[in-house]
C-alpha cells in the first residue's frame, strides 16, 4: 500500500532557530491582547539571514518584521521559522502566510496552531500555495511561554493561577483571623515575583477588611517591582475609603458580584490575560468550585494552627469519587516551607462561549499595557 509523502520534520538548524525565535518572541509586549511571536529567516544553508518579533497591536507581525530586513528579493528560496502558526487574516496589517508566499518563502517551521477562528488557517493557505510547512516543532516550549494568550484564544478567559499559603494542617488564618505571615521570606518573595507576572490580582472583599493588603509587587525591602498587576477586589460590601488598595500604582478595580465567570469576562474585556486569586479562602473556593482554575500554588509552612480557618470551603464533593484531583507539575524548597505547584486534571466543562469570536489577537485594540 502506498504510505503516501512522508510528513516533514524540522532539522537540527531548524530547531535552534525555534530556540532563537522564542528568545526574539520575548522582546515583545507580555500585556495587552496580542501574543509574543518571534521568527528567523534561515537560507537553504540553514544560516540566519533575517530576524523579527512583533512588538505590539498595529505594527508588523514578527514574519512581516523579519522579511523587512531583507533586500528585494532575498527571501526567495529560503525558510521562514515562527513561534506561532502564521496568520491568515487580514486586520491593521495583511496576513502573514500571503506576505510569506509572495516574498518567495520556501519552507515554513512553525511551533504552535493559531487558535483564532479569524487568524487561523495560515498553514493551510501556505500549502496550497506549495510551501513546505512543519508544524509543531518546540511546541511545549512555546505554548508555556504563551499560556495566558493561548487561554484567552481557546476558552475565551484569561488564565487563572490561585494562590494560598497554609500551615501542614491546611489553615490559612489563626482562629482571629490574622495570618501574617504563615510563610517565611523567601515564599514570599517567590509570591511577589510571581504577582509581577501576572496582569491582575484579585482578593475578596473579606481578605481587604481582614488584612487591608497593598497587592502590590514587591521587593524584599518593600519597594516596588517594575510590573504592577492591576488589583482587583470582588465582592458586595463597601471597601473603606482609606484602605491600602486605593493607594496601589494602578488603580483597583472593585467588582461587585460572587460570580467569578462574569469577573473573567469583565477582566477579559479589560486586555486582561493572566489572574493571580490570592484568596482568601471564599474567593479561592469560588473559583475552584468553578472550574476555573489553571494553577494551583500551595505555599505550605511547617506551622499547625488548627481551628476553623481552613484554605478551601465547601467544593460541593460528597464523596471521594467526586475529588478535584490536582496533577502535580512541581515543588520547590523555599527556605523552610514548600510550594507545590499543581493543575486541576478534571474541569467542568469548559468552552468558548456560543458567539464568542476570537478576534485576531495581533490587530485589536490593547487596553493593558506593560507586560509578564
Ligand atoms: N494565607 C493566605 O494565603 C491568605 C490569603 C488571603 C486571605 N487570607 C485570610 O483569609 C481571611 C479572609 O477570608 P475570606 O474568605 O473572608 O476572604 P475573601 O475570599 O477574600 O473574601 C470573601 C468575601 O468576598 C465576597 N465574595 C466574593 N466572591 C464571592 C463568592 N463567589 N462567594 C461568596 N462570597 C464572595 C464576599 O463578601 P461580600 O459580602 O462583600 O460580597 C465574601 O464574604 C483573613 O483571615 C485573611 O487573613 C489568607
Amino acid at each position: 500500500m502506498d504510505a503516501g509523502p512522508a510528513t516533514p520534520t524540522a532539522t537540527s538548524r531548524e530547531r535552534q532557530a525555534m530556540l532563537r525565535a522564542l528568545e526574539l518572541a520575548a522582546n515583545g509586549p507580555a500585556r495587552g491582547v496580542n501574543p509574543r511571536v518571534g521568527c528567523v529567516i534561515l537560507d537553504a544553508d540553514g544560516t540566519v539571514v533575517a530576524e523579527g518579533w512583533h512588538r505590539g497591536a498595529g505594527t508588523a507581525h514578527a514574519e512581516v518584521d523579519a522579511l523587512s530586513r531583507l533586500a528585494p528579493g532575498a527571501a526567495r528560496g529560503t525558510t521562514a521559522v515562527v513561534t506561532l502558526e502564521p496568520c491568515n487574516h487580514t486586520g491593521r496589517t495583511g496576513p502573514c502566510a500571503v506576505a510569506l508566499i509572495e516574498a518567495g518563502v520556501e519552507r515554513v517551521v512553525f511551533a504552535v496552531d493559531d487558535p483564532g477562528h479569524h487568524s487561523g488557517g495560515g498553514a493551510e493557505r501556505l500549502r496550497t500555495a506549495g510551501v513546505t510547512v512543519v508544524s509543531g516543532v518546540l511546541a511545549h516550549e512555546a505554548e508555556a511561554f504563551l499560556d495566558d494568550w493561548l487561554t484567552v484564544a481557546r476558552l475565551g478567559r484569561p488564565l487563572v493561577t490561585v494562590k494560598w499559603a497554609s500551615t501542614l494542617d491546611g489553615r490559612i488564618a489563626a482562629s482571629d483571623g490574622t495570618s501574617r505571615w504563615i510563610t517565611g521570606e523567601a515564599a514570599r518573595i517567590d509570591v511577589h515575583r510571581r504577582r509581577a507576572a501576572h496582569d491582575a490580582i484579585l482578593v475578596g472583599t473579606g481578605t481587604v477588611l481582614a488584612d487591608d493588603p497593598s497587592l502590590t509587587a514587591r521587593h524584599a525591602d518593600g519597594t516596588l517591582l517594575p510590573e504592577q498587576p492591576v488589583p482587583v477586589v470582588m465582592g458586595d460590601r463597601a471597601i473603606p475609603s482609606g484602605a491600602a488598595v486605593h493607594r496601589h500604582p494602578r488603580g483597583a478595580i472593585l467588582h461587585h458580584g460572587h460570580d467569578p465567570a462574569a469577573l473573567l469576562a469583565e477582566l477579559r474585556s479589560l486586555g486582561v490575560r493572566s489572574v493571580f486569586v490570592e484568596g482568601g479562602p471564599t474567593v479561592a473556593t469560588a473559583f475552584l468550585r468553578a472550574g476555573l482554575v489553571d494553577t494551583v500554588l500551595t505555599y505550605l509552612a511547617p506551622v499547625l494552627l488548627g481551628g476553623p480557618r481552613l484554605a478551601i470551603g465547601d467544593l460541593g464533593v460528597e464523596t471521594i469519587r467526586d475529588a478535584i484531583r490536582l496533577e502535580p507539575v512541581g515543588v520547590e524548597h523555599l527556605g523552610d516551607d514548600l510550594l507545590i505547584i499543581t493543575t486541576p486534571t478534571r474541569h467542568p466543562v469548559e468552552s468558548v462561549p456560543a458567539g464568542h469570536t476570537v478576534s485576531h489577537p495581533e490587530n485589536g485594540p490593547s487596553h493593558v499595557h506593560g507586560h509578564r
